[in-house]
């Protein structure tokens, strides 16, 4: 199918977080209020590392996140990428990556952020960002995120 401007992107933000109403659980709300204000149809869906994914495939952007917990990527998004259909399902999809976490970009994007792209090889990532803890309820950060994710996706077009 062939999008236009008149044809609002379809995003699904796929997450997990261990806390129900937590910083994960607000971020992904911004975004996906922010992304709808641009036009986006936005769903979300909490992940479960044996869910069936094959609902992915009516998106054009998957958004995925998580906390990292005792330096790792919570476990139902880390085991969903290497457990269930979900990269398979993933072909052809434009895919944005956050993470939330309390360290230092530096070690996040060294050692987080790998855990989610090493199962990820050969996707199309069009946005990526480690959001601190006061950056998960910052409207700037979240905004730039999102413009950034409107911004390549449309230019690949
Ligand atoms: C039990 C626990 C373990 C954590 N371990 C790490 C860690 O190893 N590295 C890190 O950068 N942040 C760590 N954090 C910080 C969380 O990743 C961060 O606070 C995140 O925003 C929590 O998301 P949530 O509110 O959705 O649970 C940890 C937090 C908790 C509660």
């Amino acid at each position: 199918m062939t999008h236009t401007a008149a044809t609002p992107m379809r995003a699904i933000i796929l997450f997990d977080s261990k806390t129900s109403g937590g910083s994960t659980d607000r971020l992904i709300d911004s975004i996906g209020q922010k992304l709808a204000e641009t036009g986006a149809y936005v769903e979300k869906a909490k992940c479960k590392s044996t869910g069936d994914y094959s609902f992915v495939k009516e998106f054009d952007v998957v958004i995925m996140g998580a906390p990292i917990y005792y330096l790792v990527v919570s476990s139902e998004l880390l085991g969903a990428l290497i457990q269930s259909n979900l990269k398979s399902c993933l072909s052809g999809k434009k895919i944005a990556l956050f993470l939330t976490c309390g360290s230092p970009e530096l070690m996040a994007n060294l050692l987080y952020l790998p855990q989610l792209k090493l199962n990820l090889i050969g996707s199309n990532i069009i946005a990526e960002k480690i959001f601190a803890p006061d950056q998960t309820s910052d409207p700037a950060v979240i905004a730039k995120y999102v413009d950034e994710l409107n911004e390549a996706y449309r230019k690949g077009q």
